[in-house]
């Protein structure tokens, strides 16, 4: 991969489509078959020591702040250890209790945003352990951190993050799945992750199939003033990236929130004019969803919903394929980068420089 836009109208578009070969390339070498798990040569973490993680907390900002919620999800799901993420500049400012039991994860792209930085670098004045999910090799966050997992996405120029986001949530998967397999992680179930991380990048290439049917939807709804997404514990970071993605690159207002939380506030909204994107895995939660596309429809609500099925309640459906459920996010996003990329170029948008915003906040 290089900086040449290899014949695309924006780099957005290129790194969108990337995804299958930087998806391919984050797993490559690292998955051990004969253990059913993955082996990180920069982390620097002895078993012994990896055992004695009583707390994960991940620090980042922007969408390495949200690949890093989806990353939490993964660590306490596989690894079953008790894990959150933090906006590192709100970490910061908080005067935050450091705990010499928590493993300290920084997340970004470029490796350089500042309120990362500094938060890595007043861990570690407190004595912390802090691993670095970082893209950029030898950037600043990646030589800070006592160690950590390259993300491997390539040169991202477009300042709206895709690819290495998804790169990333992939990162967090192998270190749940190192972490899961140090400690209580069964390796049937680790053989299980293998196997979906392995479908991961043939169905992100069908996901990409549905470009023409989700640039149609873009058009349709790029006349909306504000959009509400919706979704659930693992659906929920993913709306919350998607609903940052569509804001920054289309400045449609869009506000992300728990389809749980509908009925304390959000659903006041709710009319014809205001649309809903809804993320609906086939998961223990799925009638829940569903109960909660029904309210929205009950007001006159359109409803884009992105699932494993077609969904009744909804105007349109774009049907991801399904992996096992703790990865599907990973894969319930990227209809929704297509959508936001759509939905800008239908508005006409500077899409790979968003006004007032830029790559990388290296200042405070
Ligand atoms: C800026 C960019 C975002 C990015 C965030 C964090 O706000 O516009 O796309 O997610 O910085 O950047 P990092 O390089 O640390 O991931």
């Amino acid at each position: 991969e290089s900086y040449d836009m290899g014949g695309h109208d924006t780099y957005m578009h290129k790194e969108i489509v990337e995804q299958v070969e930087a998806v391919d390339r984050v797993l490559r070498g690292r998955i051990d078959d004969r253990f059913a798990t993955v082996r990180l040569g920069g982390l620097n973490l002895e078993p012994g020591e990896a055992r004695r993680v009583r707390r994960i907390k991940i620090l980042g900002c922007g969408t390495s702040y949200h690949a890093g919620q989806i990353g939490a999800q993964l660590i306490e799901e596989l690894a079953r250890i008790p894990a959150d993420a933090e906006p590192a500049s709100e970490f910061r400012y908080r005067d935050p209790v450091v705990d010499p039991d928590t493993l300290y994860v920084a997340v970004s792209q470029s490796g350089e945003t500042y309120d990362v930085l500094a938060a890595v670098q007043e861990l570690k004045r407190k004595g912390a352990r802090v691993l670095g999910v970082v893209n950029v090799v030898g950037s600043a966050i990646a030589r800070e951190a006592d160690g950590g997992v390259y993300v491997h996405a390539g040169p991202e120029v477009c300042v709206v993050s895709t690819k290495c986001f998804t790169n990333t949530v992939v990162a967090f998967a192998l270190l749940a799945l190192h972490l899961g397999r140090i400690r209580d992680l069964s390796v049937s179930d680790g053989r299980r992750i293998i196997e979906g991380l392995r479908r991961l990048p043939g169905q992100i290439d069908e996901i990409l199939k549905a470009e023409s049917e989700i640039k149609a939807l873009a058009k349709d709804f790029a006349t909306a003033r504000s959009m509400l997404f919706i979704g659930r514990v693992r659906g929920y970071p993913v709306a919350r990236e998607a609903s940052l993605k569509l804001k920054e690159v289309s400045y449609i207002h869009a506000e992300a929130y728990p389809a749980s939380e509908l009925k304390h506030g959000p659903l006041a909204l709710v009319e014809p004019s205001m649309p809903t994107v809804a993320i609906v895995p086939d998961d223990e939660l799925l009638e829940k969803n569903r109960a909660a596309l029904e309210e929205i429809k009950a007001r006159s609500g359109r409803i884009l919903a992105v699932a494993h099925q077609e969904q009744e309640k909804a105007d349109h459906t774009i049907v991801v394929p399904k992996n096992e459920h703790e990865l599907d996010p990973i894969l319930m996003g990227i209809p929704l980068q297509l959508f936001a990329y759509h939905t800008a170029l239908a508005l006409g948008r500077d899409i790979d420089k968003p006004r007032n915003l830029a790559k990388s906040v290296t200042v405070e």
